[in-house]
């Protein structure tokens, strides 16, 4: 089977910050696509993790994509926070938001990537309306929040459905939980795009970030 190009997103609530620095610099030199920054308010998701002062301080030291994925109450009008700070791509959850479309089609007024990122107990079709207005649909394989869980198989199934709609609208389909190597190999053959990469795949892993990138690409 012919090979997808894979788009490779650390998921920074996992790096070291202490040397945040040059951790970002060594993983865009791996060759990794997206930075991803997982941004929660402690009531949407039951922890907090990364603020807008990461996501400048990231955005200092790299030139490559970096996304905000939004875990949090009522997005809206606190999207223009993440955009002014840095940010190219901004996932709302349509869990969490009432205006879904409405908060869309900002992001994209603002000249920015509009996502949607959805939970592993939300449907394609709670969201197939909005597919239009998506540059990136990503699915949550854990529930949303933290890191080193287990990934939940029966996500699969919505997967599958999903790549079902993927041409017809254009949207790249992004994997968010628990991606091992394995499960980044089966969903790229299947048709997704990206994957967030944890604990599962980059961080706190013996190999350096060259190798661990460049044995993802060779899946
Ligand atoms: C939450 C995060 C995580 C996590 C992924 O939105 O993006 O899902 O850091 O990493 P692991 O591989 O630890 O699940
Ligand atoms: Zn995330």
């Amino acid at each position: 089977m012919e090979k997808n190009y894979k788009l490779l997103c650390p998921s920074m609530m996992c790096a070291n910050y202490e040397e945040l620095k040059s951790e970002v610099a060594s993983l865009d030199f791996a060759g990794v696509d997206i930075f991803h920054c997982d941004i929660m308010d402690g009531t949407f998701v039951p922890n907090m993790t990364m603020g807008i002062m990461d996501l400048q301080a990231i955005r200092k030291y790299t030139n490559k994509i970096i996304d905000c994925h939004l875990m949090i109450e009522n997005p809206g009008h606190k999207v223009d926070w993440f955009i002014d700070a840095g940010a190219d791509l901004i996932y709302i959850h349509p869990e969490s938001e009432r205006y879904v479309v409405k908060t869309l089609l900002h992001i994209k007024e603002r000249g920015k990537l509009a996502g949607l990122a959805i939970n592993p107990d939300t449907s394609i079709g709670a969201i197939e309306e909005m597919l239009n207005l998506c540059d990136y649909v990503m699915i949550m394989t854990v529930n949303p929040g933290f890191a080193g869980q287990k990934f939940l198989d029966f996500t699969k199934r919505k997967i599958e459905k999903l790549i079902d709609l993927k041409e017809e609208y254009g949207f790249k389909i992004m994997i968010d939980g628990a991606c091992s190597p394995s499960v980044i190999k089966e969903l790229s053959d299947l048709g997704c795009d990206g994957f967030v990469l944890g604990t599962s795949a980059l961080f706190h892993q013996k190999k350096s970030y060259v190798r661990l990138v460049e044995e993802l690409r060779e899946l």
